[in-house]
């Protein structure tokens, strides 16, 4: 099965992607995976040029601790293979204005920016493409791309139908548990790296009593009963998901065997910690040596290229380029 999926390079993963996503990636990494650290992305936001190529680095080397195998699967730097931004240009020449004003997640970063770029009204027309150069079959993503998967499906659609057979439709898919974690803080808002406060978020590199403290200062409610309820108990509810995943049973087997609030954040603190402990002692030793970095992300990219490349050939060529 052909599976591809993309990751911004802004800022260390936290909790939500390494659940939503990476978790995901890695169970179901083979050689038909492709993985891709977005860069071109995260040009949509302000960031400086010494942040993003520092945050690209770091987030490939994050990817691979987190289980990620370059021997395994794909994975590449989205701006190392050039079909992405041109696929992009043909697909803006497919997708109309109105469906990209109409996506959330479009209407809510604008809402929150002063200077809007362009290419944050545009975003989703370049997360198509690198979806469909691949011929993708499986999307793994969190809920919150569900609308930007939808309207890739779209706009392949249309292009077949305009342009003759070329592109595969993609499905949708979601991890088991924990597709969406939530800020610690705030649990009826997704942990997000760009909106959640320092204690809402959890990033997969926090010290050892950040995590302790984050997970004590959760908030949750009074009465005081473990269950699993999102409709009462978002905040407990949120924990026993991350408890799950981690643990990798069903949450509410995990709410059965406490009675106190503070025992469970103790555990799960303990849990957490020590799940992502290797991760982090990985991370330091890939970013030790960024020569063998460098090396596997031109390896990347030349996978991919060979794989995108004709598509990207017959799309254009769909199109009447010559
Ligand atoms: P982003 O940080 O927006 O580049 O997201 C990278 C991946 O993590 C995407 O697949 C998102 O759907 C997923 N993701 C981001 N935030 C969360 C969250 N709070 N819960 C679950 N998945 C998330
Ligand atoms: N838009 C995704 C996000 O913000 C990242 C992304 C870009 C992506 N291209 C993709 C995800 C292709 C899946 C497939 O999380």
């Amino acid at each position: 099965m052909r599976i591809f999926s993309g990751i911004q390079p802004s800022g260390a993963p936290h909790l939500g992607n390494y659940l939503g996503a990476i978790q995901s990636w890695v169970q179901s990494q083979n050689s038909e995976a492709f993985f891709c650290v977005v860069d071109l992305h995260s040009l949509t936001q302000e960031i400086s040029p010494d942040d993003l190529r520092r945050q690209t680095l770091e987030l490939t080397a994050a990817l691979i601790a987190c289980g990620i195998d370059p021997d395994v699967c794909t994975l590449f730097v989205q701006s190392h293979v050039p079909y992405h931004a041109q696929m992009n240009w043909l697909l803006e020449c497919v997708a109309s204005y109105g469906e990209l004003t109409r996506m959330v997640a479009f209407k809510d970063k604008s809402s929150r920016q002063e200077a809007q770029r362009a290419g944050l009204l545009t975003y989703p027309v370049l997360m198509a493409a690198d979806i469909l150069l691949y011929k993708t079959e499986s999307v793994p993503v969190g809920d919150d791309q569900k609308q930007h998967l939808e309207l890739t499906r779209e706009i392949a659609e249309r292009f077949n139908n305009r342009y003759g057979q070329t592109f595969v439709v993609p499905e949708f898919s979601k991890p088991a548990v924990a597709a969406r974690v939530m800020d610690l803080q705030e649990p009826s808002r997704k942990m997000s790296k760009s909106v959640s406060s320092p204690l809402g978020k959890l990033d997969i590199f926090d010290s050892a009593e950040d995590i302790e403290k984050k997970i004590k200062k959760a908030v949750t409610d009074t009465d005081g009963e473990v269950r699993y309820d999102w409709e009462t108990k978002p905040g407990l509810s949120n924990l026993l998901d991350i408890f799950a995943s981690f643990s990798g049973e069903p949450p509410s087997h995990v709410a059965e065997r406490y009675e106190r609030y503070g025992d469970l954040k103790t555990d799960l603190a303990q849990l957490v910690i020590s799940s992502l402990e290797p991760i982090a002692q990985r991370y330091k030793a890939l970013l030790g040596d960024p020569a063998e970095l460098e090396k596997l992300m031109a390896r990347g990219a030349e996978k991919a290229a060979a794989v995108s490349r004709p598509v990207y050939e017959s799309a254009a060529r769909a199109m009447g380029l010559s």
